[in-house]
């Protein structure tokens, strides 16, 4: 996604000037090229040499001395992106009237490339009429915006929006930007996620060992690449992604009904979740003591979720299962690909390490319906997720 991108990353003089350097860092890390434009005010709070070393890049804060004549003009036409972050009320204001007496707003009022701001002031100013009338401005002219959230200004705690949007999601917000016209920008894509449970009595359950991450890292990249998604989670501790909403259920029927909720509007499905297979026959309406002896449970099979909402789908829907298997794995997976009419399914080994639940990492083979058959290396499950999702957006025409 970053890779090779050229992103301008402005910079004006506000407190979340800080965090600034983190987004610098990780656009770096992501493989982008980023020049950052500091106003004369951000760099009070930052030094030019700090983004210099993040970046590896030289950095712009004047017209009069940024690497020769016409700079502005070049980075604002060079630029795929351009996100400025913080953006001060002062900068807000200057932008939304054209003004162009510094650096980075001569970038912006000369840029062809999409802007993304985040907001960031003090909840008063921010509430300001002044305030809301330039940014609305903004945004009529189709500049993107991300935050500003509620949350610990400098100040103190607040309960009202001003506080920067966090570097993540901010990368989120861009990613997205950069995905205009893919081919799932404006798709509709369901996800599902985590364990499901199930009751044995009003305090126990049968359950598994599923974290969600595979199913939260498939939305989280889903969205970025514009995707509206819907997020059908289990019971899990995760913070949930930036971006997709998200529909949390309990037990395996509940994971059913909401998929066949979801299913006749989606273009894609990917069924990253671990719904538990049984369930107990009966469920008891009071606690049990361990005093009352030994327990028998007789358990029942769930729904098999693929296939009892097989009806449900939307013709063309691109259709992608996921497989955990405990050996014999890609003969079992492409069983179950052709049963469950799938179009890719995803198959893991739980018993190799660094694959499967309750870690970062995954080790996949990817099946798909012509007998095609893909061996990724062991890598982290966001990398695992976009391998996916390039093969399932190349099947969504
Ligand atoms: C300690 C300190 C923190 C500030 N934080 C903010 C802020 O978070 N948001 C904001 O809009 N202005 C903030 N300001 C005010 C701006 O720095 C001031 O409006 C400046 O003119 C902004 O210039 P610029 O938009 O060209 O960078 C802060 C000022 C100081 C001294």
């Amino acid at each position: 996604m970053w890779a090779g991108r050229h992103v301008v990353l402005g910079v004006s003089g506000g407190i979340a000037c800080y965090k600034s350097c983190f987004l610098a860092r990780r656009l770096t890390e992501a493989g982008a090229r980023v020049d950052v434009v500091l106003t004369q005010a951000a760099a009070e709070f930052v030094r030019p040499l700090t983004f210099e070393a993040l970046t590896g890049r030289p950095v712009a804060r004047s017209l009069w001395e940024a690497g020769g004549a016409l700079a502005h003009i070049r980075l604002a036409h060079e630029a795929d992106l351009i996100i400025v972050a913080p953006a001060t009320a002062h900068l807000v204001a200057r932008v939304a009237q054209g003004l162009a007496d510094d650096i980075l707003t001569a970038v912006l009022l000369a840029r062809r490339a999409p802007l993304l701001i985040a907001p960031a002031m003090n909840d008063e100013m921010y509430a300001r009429p002044e305030t809301e009338a330039n940014l609305a401005r903004l945004r009529a002219a189709g500049v993107a915006q991300v935050g500003p959230e509620a949350g610990a200004l400098a100040e103190g705690p607040s309960e009202r929006p001003g506080r920067m949007s966090e570097p993540a999601t901010i990368l989120a917000h861009a990613a997205r930007l950069l995905a205009r016209g893919g081919p799932l920008d404006g798709r509709r894509v369901v996800v599902t996620a985590g364990p499901t449970r199930e009751p044995l009595d009003p305090v126990r359950v049968i359950t598994n060992r599923s974290s969600g991450r595979m199913g939260f890292d498939v939305a989280a990249a889903a969205w970025e690449r514009g995707a509206e998604v819907v997020l059908i989670a289990g019971p899990t501790s995760l913070e949930p992604p930036a971006g997709p909403s998200i529909r949390r259920v309990d037990t395996t029927a509940q994971m059913e009904a909401a998929v066949r909720e979801e299913l006749p509007s989606a273009d894609l499905l990917v069924m990253a979740a671990a719904p538990a297979d049984y369930r107990s026959v009966e469920v008891a309406s009071r606690k049990r003591a361990r005093g009352e002896g030994s327990l028998s449970l007789t358990l029942e099979p769930t729904a098999d979720i693929l296939a009892s909402t097989r009806g449900s789908r939307k013709p063309g829907a691109v259709i992608v299962g996921f497989a955990l298997e405990t050996g014999d794995a890609v003969a079992r997976g492409r069983g179950k690909l052709e049963r469950k009419d799938l179009d890719l399914i995803v198959i893991n080994d739980a018993t190799e390490p660094g694959a499967g639940f309750e870690v970062a990492t995954n080790r996949v083979t990817i099946l798909d319906r012509e007998g095609g058959e893909r061996v990724l290396p062991l890598m982290d499950k966001r990398a695992v997720a976009d391998a996916i999702l390039d093969l399932a957006a190349a099947r969504c025409v």
